[in-house]
């Protein structure tokens, strides 16, 4: 047990990660984005990769990746929806750290908008599917992790996401702080888990709190042993 903790834990295990924000286009050269930086998301691949798993990393951004992961670059949110829809029934998990835009354009135009006159410019927008929650309602034996960012009432909203998603853990964050979570290098979150109690980890690097989100997945998975 002990040896499953540590080290190769996940063996023969797959699972998809998603990171980075999403790019919703409105025409060939502009896009409606968010300040994820995708940081979060690589250490949760490089974490599962060192506990013995084999990780597809589903992104929107190009960072450095632990030898052996594979990577499917996506901008959309409907992009990501579909690589994750090829892999998910075969896979042991989806952690789904991508800030997937709430919104796109109704249409995204062919050619480049040009401006008129003094005018603005009114945008139509629509609602992206929320991909986690599909996913999670889909679920067999894949275990389902969502993140939260919240700059309010942080448990309290995580708590009514852990169930709307069908979440087996969810990681709140903070995104209101500075020093923490976007963009940087440190991060400092509380994982909720259905029927569990509350753990808020210290504010650590952005690879040790995958770590211990990766031990949290373990847990899941010996669990049911
Ligand atoms: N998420 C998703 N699909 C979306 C929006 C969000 O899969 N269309 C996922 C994110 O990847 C994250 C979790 O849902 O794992 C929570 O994202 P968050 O933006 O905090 O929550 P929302 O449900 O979008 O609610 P809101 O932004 O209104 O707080
Ligand atoms: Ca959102």
């Amino acid at each position: 047990k002990l040896r499953q903790i540590q080290g190769t834990s996940l063996e023969g295990q797959h699972y998809l990660v998603t990171a980075g924000g999403t790019r919703e286009y409105l025409d060939p050269v502009r896009y409606i984005g968010n300040r994820s930086s995708g940081k979060m998301g690589y250490a949760i691949a490089q974490a599962l990769t060192e506990a013995g798993a084999k990780v597809t990393l589903i992104s929107t951004v190009n960072l450095k990746v632990p030898v052996g992961t594979e990577v499917i670059s996506v901008q959309s949110a409907l992009e990501m929806q579909a690589e994750i829809d090829k892999l998910f029934p075969q896979s042991d998990g989806l952690v789904m750290a991508a800030a997937v835009a709430d919104f796109r354009t109704a249409e995204v135009a062919t050619q480049k908008i040009k401006k008129n006159q003094n005018q603005g410019l009114d945008l139509q927008l629509t609602q992206n599917p929320d991909l986690v929650a599909t996913f999670g309602a889909k679920k067999q034996n894949q275990k389902v992790i969502a993140f939260a960012a919240e700059t309010n009432d942080l448990i309290e909203h995580a708590q009514t996401k852990l169930q709307k998603k069908h979440a087996d853990l969810l990681v709140a964050n903070d995104v209101s702080r500075t020093d923490r979570g976007f963009g940087v290098d440190q991060n400092q979150v509380t994982i909720l888990e259905p029927g569990q109690p509350n753990e808020t980890l210290p504010l650590l690097s952005k690879i040790e709190t995958a770590r211990l989100i990766v031990q949290r997945i373990i847990k899941l998975s010996v669990g049911e042993n």
